[in-house]
């Protein structure tokens, strides 16, 4: 797979969007991490990090004596999050340009191996979940989070977000569909029989960068969206929607995070 293959890649408003959701959900990430044990001096994997993902959780998680590698198709977006790491003076982190579809990572080299969003986008989760399987170590922990977007909505109503949102689905649909709901069945598919399952939504109160989601995912998504609008069907929804997300008072819940996880047989 190559990097052209990813539909969000090589935006402008991709490292943005990326950064924000990153920061959005880390209080999420800990709560999860905080109930599996043996992150301290562990190896850790993030894979399709992005600009952040959960490199400086599991950077905590690990501690000083840990490891932890990030990887990523897109070049641009580790060089990103190598700043953001470096301002931050986090240096148990290595990040690694790897396609997750090819791998070249050491097979059951990672105490715990991490993957969010990532299939929702690219789809192919079966085969994604095998891969990471294989680099789990015996005894390790295998964490998934993907969205469900049945949360997602504003107050008061915002019909053209809503409208953008509603477009959105049906293009994540033709790819790997609403995964969160999925991650259970797919861990069960590889030998974890009872993998453990939470879900967060969050408030996002009026001017919270992270309501303009349905806006972003428009830029990103754009030559999908102009299959289904005219172009100036979807200027003026975009410019209706960014007025609503702007208003006074408007305030949204996310999209929600569902999280699976699991131990590998030891
Ligand atoms: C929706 S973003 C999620 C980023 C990060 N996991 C997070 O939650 O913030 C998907 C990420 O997968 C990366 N990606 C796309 N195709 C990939 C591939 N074949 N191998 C590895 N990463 C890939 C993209 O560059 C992007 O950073």
């Amino acid at each position: 797979m190559s990097q052209e293959d990813y539909l969000l890649a090589n935006q402008p408003s991709e490292l943005e969007r990326l950064q924000v959701q990153s920061r959005v959900w880390e209080p999420a990430g800990r709560q999860l991490l905080s109930k599996v044990d043996g992150g301290s001096g562990g190896r850790a994997l993030d894979l399709g990090c992005g600009a952040l993902g959960w490199l400086r959780i599991l950077s905590e998680w690990v501690g000083p004596s840990g490891q932890i590698v990030g990887t990523d198709i897109d070049e641009g977006l580790l060089d990103a999050a190598r700043s953001f790491l470096r301002a931050e003076g986090i240096s148990n982190v290595e990040l690694v340009v790897d396609d997750l579809f090819e791998t070249k990572l050491e097979p059951q080299s990672f105490d715990l191996v991490h993957a969010r969003y990532v299939i929702a986008p690219l789809g192919r989760g079966h085969e994604q979940v095998a891969t990471y399987r294989r680099l789990v170590r015996r005894g390790g922990s295998l964490v998934l989070e993907e969205w469900d977007l049945g949360s997602w909505h504003f107050n008061p109503p915002a019909p053209a977000a809503e409208r953008l949102i509603g477009l959105l689905r049906e293009i994540f649909a033709a790819l790997g569909g609403e995964a969160g709901r999925g991650l259970p069945e797919l861990l069960r598919e590889i030998g974890i029989e009872e993998p453990a399952i939470d879900a967060h939504v969050i408030a996002l109160e009026p001017g919270h960068p992270y309501l303009r989601l349905p806006l972003q995912f428009s830029v990103a998504l754009e030559s999908r969206l102009l299959e289904k609008l005219s172009d100036d069907e979807l200027a003026s929804l975009r410019r209706e929607a960014e007025a609503e997300l702007a208003a006074p008072g408007r305030w949204g819940t996310t999209f929600t995070l569902i999280q699976s996880w699991g131990r590998v047989e030891a």
